[in-house]
């Protein structure tokens, strides 16, 4: 399969929710949740994209070469890339149901394992979207991020319980669905968290916590203090915010302000191996990408997952051989320009 026919594939069976556009990029869909655009104008959505292609990257071929490798440590693993799969849930509620969601979390989940990566899942409404992927997690060896919503916490711990009995290698919660829509209008309880709330869930466990949906340097030390591993600078795909800024825009201050003492992952907008170069350069230690991954299971289940991921490891190669990049480490601010 070529990924070009796994477009075409995509685009066949995803309508009409998603048009499975040139550029992933919340024009046409802007509005559209359920489905998979951004909120309102979608602006939050476009401000990802837009603020990602105003970044330049420095040329710079005169070099030793002892070739490229885009390999990263996190939760005491080796990834081949420093690249993950977003959490995304409701295939039939923002997607039109053509896979459910446990073939979607297989596919994902898998492919991206056999890819040398990992992918994040999603939860829902209904309590099955997550519990339906703990077995394929504990097939999976526990290489995969279970992510919860932002339940009260008593139902956040049990579902803790759930995903160390599943080997998950670590857990997030996306924090700021606290303002979806979705969950509004299906009446489930979830809402914002207080440090004492999320410092609770990390006593709770030894699998590490990551903190998904910070926007700012003072959403990062609260996670910091809360005893979060990592964060995931977000906003949810500009889902519930119309008015965030790109989310790599705050990168710098953020890194800036919690130093190495939080892992730092970002999404929105990543697109291709010179967005996760610059995100990289920006201070993420690593991306996760969403709406390009779920037309990669459509168009072609756990094989197109795969498919995808060697396309952006083999973009951002490219980009480290034109920079003079050996390793991660050497994707620094100064290879941009901003
Ligand atoms: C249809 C849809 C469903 C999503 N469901 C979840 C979810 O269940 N949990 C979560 O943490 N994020 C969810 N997200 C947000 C993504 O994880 C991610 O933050 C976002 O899509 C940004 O990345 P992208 O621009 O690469 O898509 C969802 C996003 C979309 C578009």
């Amino acid at each position: 399969m070529t990924y070009q026919e796994l477009l075409e594939k995509a685009r066949a069976r995803m309508a009409p929710q998603c048009r499975v556009c040139k550029e992933c990029n919340g024009v046409v869909c802007k509005g559209e949740i359920p489905g998979t655009g951004g909120k309102g104008s979608g602006a939050a959505f476009k401000n990802c994209i837009e603020f990602l292609s105003s970044v330049k990257i420095k040329m710079d071929t005169i070099y030793e070469n002892k070739g490229q490798d885009t390999s990263f440590l996190m939760f005491g693993k080796k990834f081949k890339y420093p690249m993950f799969v977003a959490p995304i849930g409701g295939m039939n509620l923002n997607y039109n149901g053509a896979i459910t969601e446990e073939e979607y979390d297989d596919a994902v989940v898998f492919g991206a394992l056999n890819a040398g990566v990992a992918a994040f899942t999603g939860d829902g409404p209904n309590d099955s979207l997550f519990l339906d992927s703990l077995p394929i997690i504990k097939k999976a060896g526990g290489i995969a991020v279970p992510t919860v919503k932002p339940w009260k916490n008593n139902n956040v711990i049990e579902k803790v319980r759930l995903l160390e009995k599943a080997d998950a290698m670590a857990f997030a919660m996306d924090i700021d669905s606290a303002g979806l829509i979705n969950l509004a209008l299906a009446g489930k309880p979830v809402s914002a968290k207080s440090v004492e709330e999320l410092s609770e869930i990390t006593a709770s466990t030894k699998v590490p916590f990551i903190v998904k949906g910070i926007m700012t340097v003072e959403g990062a030390q609260k996670a910091l203090e809360a005893g979060a591993y990592g964060i995931v600078v977000s906003s949810h795909g500009g889902r519930v915010l119309e008015h965030a800024p790109a989310t790599c825009s705050m990168l710098p201050e953020i890194r800036k302000s919690v130093g190495n003492k939080l892992k730092i992952f970002v999404d929105g907008g990543i697109r291709s191996g010179a967005d996760v170069f610059k995100a990289i350069a920006l201070g993420a230690d690593a991306v996760l990408i969403g709406r390009p991954y779920v037309i990669a299971a459509f168009g072609g289940g756990s094989e197109g997952v795969e498919l995808y991921t060697e396309k952006i490891g083999a973009e951002l190669r490219d980009i480290m051989v034109m920079t003079g990049c050996k390793n991660l480490k050497d994707i620094t601010i100064d290879k941009i320009i901003l």
